[in-house]
């Protein structure tokens, strides 16, 4: 059992917890994720690691309330447990494994949308205690549903708010503050890294590939077994079939078919659109416990 330390609701219908998991906490790296399980028939949960504390042993998740798995997962409160918190699973960022002089001498724009604030957060702060400083760009669509503005400002060089309607921050969405920063003022990125719903990493690649800048996506398709064997969470990534439980979740972005992609997310909703990727599929669609395919929702 993993004991809940501490629960709350950073805004409407999303959530924090920190999670008693020492040995995902000893190991984990940013990028990678844990899979939760409420109880011995519930469905699995994958969700991005948002912060760890080695010393502490707690690893801290955030997530939106999108389906009845994650309904029930908000009721939880502290000293409530999760039946399993399995992790760290997936690859660690690419940076990590970088010499860190040549990290230094990179400009980094991350760029985070809405939920996807939260695994973005860990991947500044290791930049940063490693003598990192990067620009971050955080997209909500207003000022209720920005999420962990302070924690971001503490650990990014420059932060940059935008908000769809204009509420706080600049007006607009996380390309056209792209297109601010690097049009008109004129910045240089070698690399960007933006993390959102699918469509805004679809714009933003879109966009980047016009400026040239390299840029890595972390996808969240939807996930059962976590081990690459259910095959639930196939992608298309350069014209090669890869599964973001195992070979990501990080991508080249400039690769990655995302028409498919949110496709494919569409066609998970309904028990006819699983019926019929296991026909286009084939058997590797097992689905948790022999039971089909499954949402992770
Ligand atoms: P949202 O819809 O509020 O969007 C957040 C920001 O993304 C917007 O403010 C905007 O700046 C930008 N954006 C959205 N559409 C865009 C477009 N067409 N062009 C350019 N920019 C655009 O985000 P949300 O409601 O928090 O998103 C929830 C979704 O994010 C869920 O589907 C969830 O699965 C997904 N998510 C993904 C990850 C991940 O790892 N990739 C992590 C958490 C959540
Ligand atoms: Fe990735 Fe099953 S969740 S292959």
């Amino acid at each position: 059992m993993y004991r809940i330390l501490n629960a709350k609701e950073l805004t409407s219908n999303i959530y924090l917890m920190d999670v008693e998991a020492p040995r995902i906490a000893k190991s984990c790296l940013p990028g990678q994720f844990i899979i939760a399980k409420l109880d011995e028939v519930g469905e699995r949960i994958p969700l991005t690691i948002c912060d760890y504390n080695r010393e502490a042993g707690t690893i801290t998740i955030v997530f939106q309330v999108i389906g009845a798995s994650t309904e029930k997962m908000s009721a939880l409160k502290e000293g409530d447990s999760f039946r399993d918190f399995t992790g760290p699973l997936g690859m660690a960022s690419e940076f990590v494994n970088e010499d860190i002089s040549v990290l230094k001498n990179k400009k980094i724009l991350f760029v985070a949308g809405g939920v996807g604030t939260a695994p973005v957060y860990p991947q500044v702060k290791w930049l940063r205690e490693n003598g990192v400083s990067c620009d971050v760009i955080v997209g909500a669509k207003n000022k209720e549903l920005l999420i962990l503005e302070n924690e971001m400002k503490a650990v990014a060089g420059n932060l940059y708010i935008t908000t769809d309607d204009g509420s706080y921050g600049f007006k607009g969405m996380v390309t056209e503050q792209i297109k601010e920063l690097v049009n008109n003022q004129g910045n240089k990125y070698d690399v960007c890294i933006a993390i959102g719903p699918m469509i805004m990493m679809k714009f933003v690649c879109l966009l980047t590939k016009e400026l040239g800048i390299k840029t890595i996506v972390s996808l969240n398709p939807v996930m059962v077994d976590g081990t690459g064997m259910c095959g639930a969470c196939r992608v298309s990534v350069g014209g090669e079939i890869k599964f973001a439980c195992v070979d990501g979740p990080e991508f080249d972005g400039h690769l990655v078919d995302f028409d498919e992609a949110m496709k494919r997310q569409q066609m998970y909703k309904s028990e006819e659109g699983r019926a019929l990727l296991r026909l286009r599929e084939g058997d590797t669609h097992k689905g948790h416990k022999g039971k089909g395919c499954g949402g992770n929702n």
